[in-house]
């Protein structure tokens, strides 16, 4: 029995409704992002039932999982932690702030912190490029965007978040002092 389509019928009939018959395949990024919400991450077992839904194959449905950063096919930290490092955002320090923040994470792009709260990752261009240094934050399927950021103001961030997520002080290494996190002069944001 597709666990899927038992889970969520109503949601998956709406989805399907908004494409037609023949192209059923439309539906796999909404499906990718239900069956995502619920545990984080997109299952083989899910990636299986969504095919059978729309009538692709299962490497049709994970060549999207694995093409698009805001799908994973494993479980990881509650906090996905997202770090444009494109050209545009390079030239503006984005390089030299995510070095800074594996340091205090003491894990490396595409790690997940020694609590297991944080995943940091190197992803390209978010289209906020004079903006950076800037992360997107995923926690379960919620997007958000943190603009000219320093690791300070990240770490800050962070701390505030283990403390209403988790209950527990995020573990990083106090003792790193905060490297220069950005070659622009703009300051403030709009988180
Ligand atoms: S290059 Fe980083 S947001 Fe565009």
């Amino acid at each position: 029995m597709n666990q899927l389509l038992k889970k969520y019928p109503e949601e998956i009939k709406r989805i399907l409704a908004k494409y037609p018959t023949e192209q059923k395949q439309a539906a796999v990024m909404p499906l990718l992002h239900l069956a995502q919400g619920e545990i984080g991450f997109v299952s083989r077992t899910a990636m299986q039932e969504i095919a059978e839904i729309t009538g692709v194959t299962t490497t049709e449905v994970a060549s999207v999982v694995g093409f698009y950063t805001l799908f994973h096919d494993a479980p990881e930290g509650k906090i996905r932690l997202q770090v444009c490092t494109d050209v545009a955002c390079d030239l503006r320090g984005a390089k030299e702030y995510l070095a800074n923040l594996c340091q205090q994470l003491d894990a490396k792009p595409g790690e997940t912190s020694m609590d297991g709260f944080i995943t940091i990752e190197e992803v390209k261009c978010l289209a906020a490029c004079d903006r950076a240094p800037l992360f997107q934050s995923q926690i379960g399927n919620e997007l958000e965007y943190h603009e000219n950021q320093t690791p300070t103001r990240t770490m800050d961030w962070l701390r505030s978040m283990s403390a209403a997520l988790n209950g527990t002080p995020l573990r990083s290494s106090a003792s790193i002092e905060e490297a220069p996190a950005t070659k622009s002069t703009d300051g403030g944001g709009n988180e």
